[in-house]
């Protein structure tokens, strides 16, 4: 069955149909080598478990690749986060996370007052997140718009489910790219008590780099998704205008389990695991379906309703050792803007579609004047 292909393809009809019939609730996707996962019960049992590791790029090595490009490649992803393990992955995650920590609270996440028929991700959502990242980073919206752009390549490298050998000798010439990038905005700033690379100095380059394009750009996209579909669910559930003061916690966590950016995590077997009379195999894939998980119906209840008793944990932000790092300032900024969504109820839906790529989902939206 090829079920990651049809994963990307059409995600929300998909789902129903495999979960209906299946009563392990675990697949096998011979194209993909990949277990799916589907409900929180074998996330809990496998995500935690030593024998997966999150370095799903290990095939890189093996790549008939130029060697520069080998070691561009290795360098920049044994210092993303998400795909390192054990004590270096430790040490990164305590890193970003204490910058995270220290500086989210002085953050201005003001949401503007809606005044315009729009498409509302280019008006809105995407300058809020750069004008939220800036003061992250300590630098400017152009800096930070400039970042994001260099780095939208390297980011098709992880949510693409398919990449030639060409298309990977691009993904290494935009990381050269991006340091470039991130080289000019350091000259730029360095010393100056914001700028978030100060932080960083007594890391050589090839750290201190990857890891400011990883704080910049892993959580760009999805934070963009993320307002998007909170926007979309305001308006599509007109009862909550009266909520957005009282219950902006609810609401935004509910928009964020029932359309988790992120649709999908993935972790590599690197010994065999015995599970549920299945064995899941060294080199294997086990893809974690946050989408589905979100929805599994032992834990929430009527799950594809807009339902503010939910009060169990969603998985739109992973779990165990690689929670999103930044979800803290995510949950912060969402609660923000569901307070002062009122003037969004001046608007209607003008148009909208989902976008749904292997892994990513995200979608266009247009308002208009009611
Ligand atoms: C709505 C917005 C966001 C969503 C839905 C989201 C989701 C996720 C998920 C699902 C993971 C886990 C990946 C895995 O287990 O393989 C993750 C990891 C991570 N996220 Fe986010 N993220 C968001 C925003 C952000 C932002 C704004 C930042 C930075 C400012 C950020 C930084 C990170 C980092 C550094 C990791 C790696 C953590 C680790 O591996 O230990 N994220 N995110």
């Amino acid at each position: 069955m090829i079920i990651g292909k049809r994963l990307g393809e059409d995600r929300f009809k998909f789902y129903k149909t495999v979960l209906a019939g299946n009563t392990d609730q675990l697949l096998f996707d011979e194209e993909f080598n990949a277990w799916f996962v589907f409900n929180v019960r074998n996330l809990h049992t496998l995500i935690r478990d030593e024998r997966l590791k999150a370095n799903t790029k290990t095939v890189i090595d093996k790549l008939p690749l130029k060697i520069e490009t080998i070691r561009t490649l290795k360098n920049f992803y044994s210092n993303w986060v998400m795909f390192t393990d054990g004590e270096s992955h430790k040490q990164l995650r305590r890193l970003v996370g204490t910058i995270i920590n220290t500086r989210y609270h002085a953050i201005n996440y003001t949401w503007p007052q809606i005044n315009k028929n729009c498409d509302f991700t280019t008006e809105y959502a995407r300058p809020y997140v750069y004008g939220i990242l800036a003061q992250l980073v300590g630098v400017s919206v152009e800096d930070i718009s400039r970042m994001v752009s260099a780095s939208e390549t390297i980011n098709s490298f992880l949510l693409r489910e398919r990449l030639t050998l060409d298309d990977i000798e691009q993904v290494a010439h935009s990381i050269e790219y991006a340091y470039q990038v991130v080289k000019e905005i350091e000259d730029k700033h360095v010393g100056e008590p914001l700028y978030i690379g100060n932080e960083l100095l007594d890391l050589p380059q090839e750290t201190r780099y990857p890891l400011i394009i990883n704080l910049v750009t892993d959580g760009f996209a999805p934070f963009v998704a993320a307002l998007d579909f909170l926007a979309f669910n305001l308006l599509t559930h007109p009862y909550l205008e009266e909520e957005l003061n009282a219950k902006a916690g609810q609401i935004s966590l509910e928009s964020l389990r029932l359309f988790p950016p992120f649709t999908t995590i993935s972790r590599t077997c690197v010994h065999e695991i015995p599970f549920k009379e299945k064995i899941i195999r060294p080199r294997q894939l086990v893809i974690f379906d946050l989408y589905s998980i979100n929805r599994d119906p032992e834990v929430f209840p009527d799950p594809e309703k807009f339902n503010l008793e939910n009060t169990a944990r969603a998985y739109s932000f992973g779990a165990a050792q690689h929670l999103c790092s930044g979800n803290p300032l995510v949950r912060k900024a969402l609660e923000q803007v569901t307070r002062q969504s009122e003037s969004l109820y001046k608007y209607k839906i003008q148009s909208y579609c989902f976008k749904n790529s292997y892994g990513f989902t995200d979608m266009n939206l247009s308002i208009e004047l009611k």
